[in-house]
Order: C-alpha cells, then structure tokens, then sequence
C-alpha cells in the first residue's frame, strides 16, 4: 500500500460536515484543524486529525512536512468553457473604448468569433491549447472542472471539442467533468429555430450514445436561445438521461431561473439579473445558484447576483470561475473568492464553502471530493499562509504552494522553498 503523511498544517480545512449541500449558517462552517494532518492511503484519505495523532497511525509511511501553511481541499470550478481556441484581445480593446459585450457580438466579435478560430484549430492543436488552460487551473490549486462545448455550433465540431475534453481527462492530472452547451450561440448559417431542431435531433442522441457529457446547458438569453427554445433542448435532453444547467438571467431577467426551477436542473448559473421571484423558483425545486463573479469584473459591470440574498433564503450556492476567451478570461478560484467577498459580501468561509463542497455536489461526486474526510480522494492544496481568510484578502498572485491529486504533487512552485517530501 503507498502511504503519505501530511503534517503540520496551520490550519487544516477540511469543511467536514453533513453529506449534502451547504445552506445558510452552515456555509460558514469549516471545520478547521489547527496543526492538523492527513493520512493517505493509494490516494485516498484514511484519517484526518491533528499532527500528533495522525503521526502516530503513520509509522512506515512516507512524511511531508507542510510547513505550517494552510491546507484545503482541491477547488471544484463549476462552471467553465475551458476548450477553446485563440483569444478574444480584440473584443477586450472594444470593450474598453465603450462598446458592451452585445454590442460587439452584434459587429462580427463575441462567441462567433471564438467559433470560428475553434472549428479551424485540428483536435490535436485544441488539446495542446487546452492543455495549457488545464495547467493554469491545477496552479491555482482547482483540481476538478466543470468543462462546456459551445464553441463549434456543428455536429463535427461541438464532438470535436468533447473529444478534447475527454482527452483532457485521460491525459492531464486535473479531473474534468463534460457538458454539451451546444446552445451556445445559433450559429451564423442557420436560422435558430433550425439550428434548435439540429441540436436535439442530431447532436444530443450522438452525445449521448458516445458517453461524452453528463450535463446539458444552454445560454437562456435574448439574442441567443428564448425560454421556449431552451425549455425545448433542456427537455430532450433530460429525457436522454443527461442532468441540467442552465446559463441563466446573465444580461436580462429573461425567465432562465425560473425555467431551471420548472426543469428542476441541478444548477442555474450567473443569475445576475435574477429577481426574488427566480430566487425563489430555484429554492422550491432545490436547484443549486452557480455564481460567476469573473465575468461581471470582466466585463466592467457592477451588476453581481445578489448572493446575500440567496444564502438568506437557504440556496446552496456556488462559486465559479467562468472561465472563457470572452467574459471571463481567468482561470483563478483565489481571485473568484475575493470578489465573492468584496464585491457579493459573502465571507470568506461562505466563499470556500461555495467553491469546494458545494461546487462538488453539483458535479455529482460530493461523496467523492469537496471536502477532506476518510473515504474521499486526496485532492488538495497547500497555500503559502497561516490563515484561510487570507486566500480572499490578498488577490492577484497565487499563493499555492503545492497540489495534490489523490495523495500525488501533480504541481509545485511556491514562493518560500516548497514543502519538504
Ligand atoms: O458564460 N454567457 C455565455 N457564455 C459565456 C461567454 C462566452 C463568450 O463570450 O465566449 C459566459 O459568460
Ligand atoms: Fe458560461
């Protein structure tokens, strides 16, 4: 049996605590271990407690010495379109000048843009691509993804990218789960309508039948897909057995929310514009509100989802990155948590809370990761500070340390010389 120890931790997070989603005051529940350390056994995590006892159960076992730094477990973004070709520098300077996200989408720029650049790129190009995204994520210490399609709008191409995803999986130390969002944008050659029909008869049984997505998303929003045309694709979709998210009320209240309480969809994400109404849809039918605070930054707006709100009510929410060319080009959990905390008012645990445990049960495997208990994958991270608050109080540089994927460093770099192993 391969067996490490991690000891000496300042702060052991481990968010141990009920085996669901957290809500309202448990959100700012950690359940932190001061001097704390973990066993691992074949990448599993066979016992947490203090340095001293688990000292003691790990005679034989290979010591790494954390330094006093702080541990959590690996971030879970729950929402990103992390495969995608190119950059959008040019949308960035126009937004800059004046012009507004659909604005520029209206003048040839915008998705269809990063459309075209990704249905030139070959696969192998697309993963070398995203290989890189992939590595900028795992050294912000997120060790499991979310990842769309929506970037091809053709049968060929939205496979293509769900293939790279796939690829990712198998090739990269960072765990990616698939979600076909081949509802991005209707692409320019067909009629949306058209495009919609395509969509449910062509794409989804081929997704399906290839085991390449677990979700279904679509971009509910004016200009893109209407409540109608989402309600349709979502349907179908569920039928084939795929769960449900929803990029929803990003740019107008146009109904998304409440067509993910009606769909009863694991998650409706950005939620921006969502009034009491929506929150409260998404609160009878237990649907979990992804936040993506990056994309509001990013697009210069002051329009963040009331999440105050929403942890009031008792939703389970989350933390993402967004992660994509257009509105929210980071792929940094540490910078999501100080928004979340500056800009949303959440605390810094609330904010943790939302990007691990909470973020995993979306994902389906919050018996897995999300949190440091016995029985869950070794997924963490070490971090170059005493104190967890400080992961949301100093922004933009990253202070992990180490990353660690089932009980392996898949990635090191530290400011102070890095832990000893
Ligand atoms: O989540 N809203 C739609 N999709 C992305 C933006 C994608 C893009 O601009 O390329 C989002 O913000
Ligand atoms: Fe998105």
């Amino acid at each position: 049996m391969n067996s490490v120890a991690v000891l000496h931790a300042s702060q052991l997070v481990t968010l141990a605590g009920p085996k669901r989603p957290r809500v309202g005051s448990e959100m700012s529940n950690l359940a932190i271990i001061r001097d704390g350390g973990i066993l691992i056994c074949d990448g599993v995590v066979a016992a947490i407690g203090s340095s001293k006892e688990i000292a003691r159960k790990a005679r034989g076992s290979r010591i790494i010495d954390a330094g006093g730094r702080v541990i959590l477990p690996g971030f879970i973004d729950a929402h990103t379109h992390l495969v995608f070709a190119g950059n959008r520098l040019d949308d960035f300077e126009r937004r800059l000048r004046g012009e507004t996200y659909e604005q520029i989408a209206a003048a040839g720029g915008g998705i269809w843009s990063t459309v075209q650049k990704t249905r030139a790129a070959g696969e192998t190009d697309l993963l070398d691509q995203s290989k890189k995204h992939a590595e900028w994520f795992l050294k912000c210490g997120t060790t499991t993804v979310e990842a769309k399609s929506g970037y091809g709008l053709t049968v060929d191409d939205e496979l293509k990218i769900l293939r790279v995803i796939r690829q990712l999986n198998e090739q990269t130390p960072l765990e990616v789960v698939p979600t076909f969002l081949g509802a991005h944008a209707a692409p320019r050659e067909m009629h949306v309508d058209e495009y919609v029909d395509r969509a449910i008869e062509e794409m989804l049984p081929r997704v399906v039948s290839e085991k390449l997505a677990e979700f279904c998303d679509v971009f509910c929003e004016h200009g893109y897909f209407d409540v109608e045309q989402s309600r349709k694709i979502l349907s179908a979709a569920k039928k084939l057995g795929l769960k449900l998210r929803i990029h929803a009320d990003q740019l107008s209240n146009s109904g998304g929310a409440k067509l993910a309480g009606e769909l009863k969809a694991t998650t409706a994400d950005h939620l921006e514009k969502t009034d009491g109404q929506g929150i409260g849809a998404m609160k009878s039918a237990n649907v979990q509100p992804v936040l993506l605070p990056g994309s509001v930054y990013a697009l210069g707006s002051a329009s963040y989802p009331r999440a105050r709100e929403m942890i009031e009510t008792g939703l389970a929410v989350v933390i993402a990155t967004d992660f994509n060319p257009g509105s929210s080009p980071s792929p940094s959990m540490p910078m999501m948590l100080s928004l979340a905390c500056t800009q949303m008012k959440m605390s810094p645990a609330e904010a943790l809370t939302a990007s691990t445990i909470n973020a995993a049960y979306t994902l389906g495997r919050g018996d897995m990761i999300g949190s440091l208990e016995p029985g869950k994958l070794a997924n963490f991270s070490t971090f170059d500070c005493e104190d967890y608050r400080e992961l949301a109080y100093w922004f933009g540089f990253s202070q992990a340390d180490s990353v660690y994927v089932r009980g392996e460093r898949v990635w090191s770099g530290g400011l102070r010389p890095s832990a000893k192993n």
